[in-house]
């Protein structure tokens, strides 16, 4: 199992023990992890599942497709480490990674 930390907006941590092939849309929606909306179950198409990818972990989650930089464009408040947790295939080298959920989705 993968370790992955989600941070809401208030600073609430959830730690959740994700198996690897999921995506980190569906480790957070599974696990309750408020915040996380998917309302097109993972299809790249609603961005309703943005989150930060914290610093550290930007190399390791790699970077967004044209697609999801589309998609992203309809998030709210995206910033430079912004990306949508269904394309963020889960794997092994994510042991610990740690996002954060933005205030609001739309
Ligand atoms: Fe819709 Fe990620 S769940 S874009």
């Amino acid at each position: 199992m993968v370790k992955i930390t989600y941070i809401e907006h208030t600073g609430t941590r959830h730690e959740v023990a994700a198996e690897p092939g999921l995506t980190v849309m569906e480790a957070a929606v599974k696990n309750n992890v408020p915040g996380i909306e998917a309302e097109c179950g993972g299809a790249c198409a609603c961005a309703t599942c943005h989150v930060y990818v914290d610093e550290a972990w930007k190399d390791a989650t790699g970077s967004p497709s044209q697609m999801e930089e589309d998609m992203l464009d309809f998030a709210f408040d995206i910033r430079p480490t912004s990306r949508l947790s269904c394309q963020i295939r889960i794997k092994p080298e994510l042991d610990g990674l740690v996002v954060a959920v933005p205030a609001k989705q739309f």
